[in-house]
């Protein structure tokens, strides 16, 4: 039997054109700040871009995008309207909890995504942006059985992040997810070590498919402003066109 919720789902996202969902196997290796530049990039672009933050321990969009709490989602007939901050619409639990913590149980959280999925009314995007908490969360988990999107993964260049990393890649094979591209952030700014990479990732992904983002000095100021900082653009290009 199709519950009510999950038909509004589908039905919610009737409009939107495309679906990229940034995750990883770990956690503070940039999967936030890479939602946040793509948005940005695709804004500038020219693009009808939406931001869903389904780190529902963790959520940090509305606080890397500068989001003034004055301006609140706004409840109208059927739903939610998400905020729109820097020319980018955000939807957060953020928005509604502020800054109480949110310690919620499994069961829990799959319930309020999929409140989140089938109240926001997002009207028509040409690309939506989910920023997911670390590894198989219970937020991924629910979220693939609702919404068919591309994956996009990012790790450290670090054995221990491509690792962990490796495994993520693998469990979303399982699925037949599609995923679009392997980011490699450079966040520590080292030289990064193609051996790691490659045999990390070698049976699980072409290795075509990686690319790097530098370290971005001072990258918080630019995202605060709502400014795509000029040294990620070639990749996020990259990403674009995957
Ligand atoms: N390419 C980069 N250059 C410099 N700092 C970065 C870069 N990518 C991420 N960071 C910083 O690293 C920290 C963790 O990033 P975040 O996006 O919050 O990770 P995650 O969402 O995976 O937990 C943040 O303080 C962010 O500003
Ligand atoms: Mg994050």
């Amino acid at each position: 039997m199709i519950e009510f919720k999950d038909y509004m789902i589908s039905d919610r996202l009737g409009n939107v054109c495309k679906v990229l969902i940034v995750g990883s196997g770990k956690g503070g290796v940039g999967k936030s700040t890479l939602t946040v530049i793509l948005g940005l990039r695709l804004r500038d672009i020219g693009m009808k871009v939406g931001i869903l933050d389904i780190d529902l321990h963790g959520a940090s969009i509305p606080f890397i995008l500068g989001w003034n709490t004055n301006t609140t989602v706004k409840a109208v007939r059927g739903g939610f309207k998400p905020v729109e901050v820097h020319g980018i619409k955000i939807m957060s639990l953020r928005m509604f909890v502020g800054d109480r913590p949110t310690p919620l149980r499994g069961e829990r959280k799959s319930e309020v995504l999929k409140y989140m999925l089938s109240l926001t009314i997002w009207d028509s995007l040409d690309y939506l942006l989910v920023d997911l908490p670390p590894g198989m969360s219970d937020e991924l988990l629910t979220l693939v059985k609702y919404v068919k999107g591309e994956h996009v993964v990012i790790t450290l260049p670090t054995k221990t992040s491509v690792d962990v990393t490796t495994r993520y890649v693998k469990f979303l094979k399982s699925l037949n997810s599609n995923i679009l591209a392997v980011i490699v952030n450079n966040l520590m700014n080292v030289a990064i070590s193609d051996e790691v990479l490659i045999k990390g990732f070698q049976e699980d992904m072409p290795t075509s498919n990686y690319l790097v983002i530098p370290y971005i000095h001072d990258v918080e100021e630019y995202l605060l402003k709502g400014v795509t900082p000029k040294k990620a653009v070639d990749v996020i290009d990259k990403i674009i066109r995957a």
